[in-house]
């Protein structure tokens, strides 16, 4: 095996969801989903009625537990490791919370250039031995043909969430500092994404055999400022990345920006639901890999309407080698366990 890839057999190597990687023809469409492991299963209430979110993010065997519980359940063809994307801020001396179903809370968000001069180097990535022990352990439970996934927030929305301290619907902070102090700015994007850099390889030499970038809130900005702002440094994670281990890159609301995603980088690139999938290919090119784009609300209505849509989605895709099938984001928290399930089969289908 080389040495960029440890733990990359051959039974991995050829799974439907590395060949899709790398736009050789697989035998049907793989498919995962964004937030597999989640609320809307019963299995991972049960685990998480007895500790906090983050507690479970740091308890490997129960990491593992859930990660592999949802891959076996849904019969998908990829588990992702059971994490948060703010999960490495907390070593940058950014105090992270989870209010009770809310979403994150950041207790010290970064306002000006001297809380970015305050950010801490991310020096030691041991600080988050908790993912990578939860790795070795989901690839070592996991059935050895299924590629296990890691993944990490992309330097924007990393940094969206420690700027606005939370969710947001403007982003006014975040966007403030980097038209008024762009030093400032780009010095704490690179910072994340230097961290970012030694995060995602040191996944993959626990045991990950392809790597997701979630840019989830980058849809709030136009082109030029992406291109300004935000493109160099998602290019630099994305292109120090252990050479043979394919990257996945996705993003919400990105229907401005297909173009620039793509040329930041990645082997595959994400589509959220608004944008026709045959007509994001083409745009992005079909020399790369695609994944998407079902609405993840579709999945409230019948088993009719959800099978028509995964139809329509595998049309689009039109049998080129190169299409994962995913949502266009995450699953949520309601929903019904058995269309997940009727989404699965009717991916296989064909
Ligand atoms: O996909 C998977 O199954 C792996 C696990 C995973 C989680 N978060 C678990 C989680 C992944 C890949 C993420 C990524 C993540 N986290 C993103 C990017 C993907 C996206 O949806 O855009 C973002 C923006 C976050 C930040 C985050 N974490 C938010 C906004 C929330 C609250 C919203 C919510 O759904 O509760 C979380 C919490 C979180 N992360 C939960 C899970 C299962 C729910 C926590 C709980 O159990 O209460």
């Amino acid at each position: 095996m080389p040495e960029n890839t440890p733990h990359l057999t051959d039974e991995l190597r050829e799974s439907p969801f590395m060949r899709a990687c790398r736009r050789q023809p697989a035998p049907y469409t793989p498919i995962w989903l964004m937030r597999q492991a989640g609320r809307y299963m019963p299995e991972y209430r049960e685990v998480r009625s007895r500790m906090s979110f983050l507690e479970l993010c740091k308890t490997p065997d129960l990491a593992a537990e859930v990660t592999v519980t949802a891959v076996e359940r849904l019969g998908v063809d990829a588990a992702i490791i059971f994490a948060d994307i703010l999960l490495i801020i907390e070593p940058m001396g950014i105090e992270l919370g989870f209010a009770g179903g809310d979403g994150p809370v950041i207790h010290n968000p970064v306002r000006s250039s001297a809380d970015v001069d305050r950010l801490r180097e991310v020096d030691d990535i041991a600080s988050l031995n908790f993912v990578f022990e939860a790795i070795r352990k989901t690839r070592q439970a996991l059935a050895p043909g299924l590629p296990l996934i890691g993944f990490c927030g992309a330097p924007f929305t990393l940094a969206s969430y420690i700027i606005e301290g939370g969710g947001s619907k403007n982003y006014i902070n975040t966007k403030r500092l980097m038209y008024n102090d762009s030093g400032a700015w780009h010095a704490m994007m690179a910072l994340i994404s230097r961290a970012l850099t030694k995060y995602l390889n040191a996944q993959v030499d626990a045991g990950a055999q392809a790597v997701q970038l979630f840019d989830s809130w980058v849809g709030c900005l136009s082109p030029d400022d992406y291109r300004e702002y935000v493109l160099p440094h998602t290019q630099s994670v994305i292109s120090s990345v252990a050479p043979g281990v394919p990257v996945l890159h996705f993003g919400t609301g990105t229907a401005a920006l297909l173009e620039l995603m793509r040329e930041a980088g990645g082997d595959v690139i994400g589509f959220d639901w608004r944008v026709r999938l045959d007509q994001a290919w083409e745009r992005v090119g079909h020399d790369v890999a695609v994944m998407g784009n079902l609405d993840p609300v579709s999945l409230f209505a019948n088993v009719e309407h959800v099978r028509a849509e995964a139809k329509k989605i595998l049309d689009y895709a039109a049998g080129r080698p190169g299409h994962i099938f995913n949502l266009g984001h995450g699953i949520l928290p309601e929903t019904p366990v058995a269309n997940v399930m009727a989404l699965v089969e009717r991916v296989h289908e064909g």
